[in-house]
C-alpha cells in the first residue's frame, strides 16, 4: 500500500494566515496539521508516502519533513502541484509513484479521532471511503450505504439527503484509480472531482464504505481550525498518535535546540 497526502490547494478561506505558509503547516494544538494525516498512514504501516504541495510553500514542507522520518524506515517523496486542479489530481500526479500498488489518500487538512489503520490494512481491491454521521448532511458529499457496507448512491450537497452519512477526506483505491482519474472531465467549478472517481467505483459495484466513530474535523476555516486545536487537546488525540511520530518530532526538536544553541555562541 502506497500513501498520498494532498497538501496543496490555495486555502483562500484562511487568508491572511495562508499568505505566509501553507494551511497544512499551521499549528493544530502541539504540532503542524500535516502530522495528523501522516499519523493515519504511518499507523496503517504505510512506508512510502507522497506529499503533494503547492509551489509557494514547498521549501517549508522540506524543512519540516525532509529528513524527519529517515531513521524510521519511512520514505517520503514530494511533488509540486502547480495549479490546484482538484482532489482527483492526486492520482494523476501520483501515477508513477502508485504503479501497480493500492493507494490510500488523505487530505492534508482532515483530522480523525478514530483509529482507521485496520480498515486500511485489510483493503484488497476496488474503492473504500470513510463516512461520518452528521446532523447537517446537506453541506457535504452524502453517501447511502447498504447492509453489506457497500455504497448505493453518492450525492454532492443534496437538497434532500438520502442518509446522514457524509464522505470524509480519506480514500483507498486499487491501482485502477490512476486510469479513472486520467479520464475525468473537469466539473462546472473547473476541478477534477474525487466524487467522480467514487461514482466510477460505485457504478462498477466496488465501492465500500466504513463508518467512522469519534471526532472528524476539516480544519479549513478560522472556526474549524480553532475547534480542531481544542478538540485535539480535550480528547487527547495528540496522545493517541503512533509512537513513531512522537519519537521523530522529539529528535527533530533536539536538532533544533542544538542549532539554536550554536547560533547563540
Ligand atoms: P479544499 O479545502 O477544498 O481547498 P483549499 O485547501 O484550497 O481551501 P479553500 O477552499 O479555502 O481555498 O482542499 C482540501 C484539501 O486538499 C486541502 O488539504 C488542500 C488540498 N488540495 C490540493 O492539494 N490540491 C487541490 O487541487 C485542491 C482543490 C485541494
Amino acid at each position: 500500500m502506497k500513501g498520498i497526502i494532498l497538501a496543496g490547494g490555495t486555502a483562500t478561506r484562511l487568508f491572511p494566515l495562508t499568505a505566509t505558509t501553507s494551511k497544512q503547516l499551521l499549528p493544530v494544538y502541539d504540532r503542524q496539521m500535516i502530522f495528523y494525516p501522516l499519523n493515519i498512514l504511518i499507523k496503517a504501516r504505510v512506508k512510502e508516502i507522497l506529499i503533494i504541495v503547492a509551489p509557494e510553500h514547498s521549501g517549508q514542507f522540506l524543512n519540516l519533513l525532509g529528513s524527519i522520518f529517515e531513521k524510521f524506515n519511512i520514505h517520503l517523496e514530494f511533488k509540486v502541484q502547480k495549479i490546484p486542479r482538484g482532489l482527483a489530481d492526486a492520482f494523476i500526479l501520483g501515477k508513477n509513484f502508485i504503479g501497480k500498488d493500492n493507494v490510500v489518500m488523505a487530505l492534508g487538512d482532515n483530522i480523525f479521532e478514530d483509529d482507521l489503520s485496520d480498515k486500511i490494512r485489510k483493503f484488497k481491491s476496488g474503492g473504500l471511503v470513510f463516512a461520518k454521521k452528521v446532523p447537517d448532511p446537506k453541506r457535504f458529499g452524502v453517501v447511502e450505504i447498504d447492509k453489506q457496507g457497500r455504497a448505493v448512491s453518492i450525492e454532492e450537497k443534496p437538497e434532500k439527503p438520502k442518509s446522514n452519512f457524509c464522505l470524509t477526506g480519506l480514500y483507498v483505491y486499487d491501482h485502477r484509480v490512476t486510469r479513472i482519474a486520467r479520464n475525468l472531465k473537469p466539473s462546472s467549478r473547473g476541478e477534477i472531482e474525487i466524487t467522480d472517481i467514487n461514482k466510477k467505483y460505485l457504478e462498477m459495484g466496488e465501492l465500500k464504505v466504513e463508518k467512522i466513530r469519534g471526532a472528524w474535523l476539516d480544519a479549513g476555516t478560522y472556526d474549524s481550525l480553532l475547534e480542531a486545536g481544542n478538540v485535539v487537546r480535550e480528547k487527547k488525540i495528540y496522545a493517541k498518535m503512533d509512537p513513531l511520530i512522537d519519537q521523530a518530532i522529539g529528535l527533530f526538536n533536539e536538532e533544533l535546540k542544538t542549532i539554536a544553541k550554536k547560533r547563540l555562541l
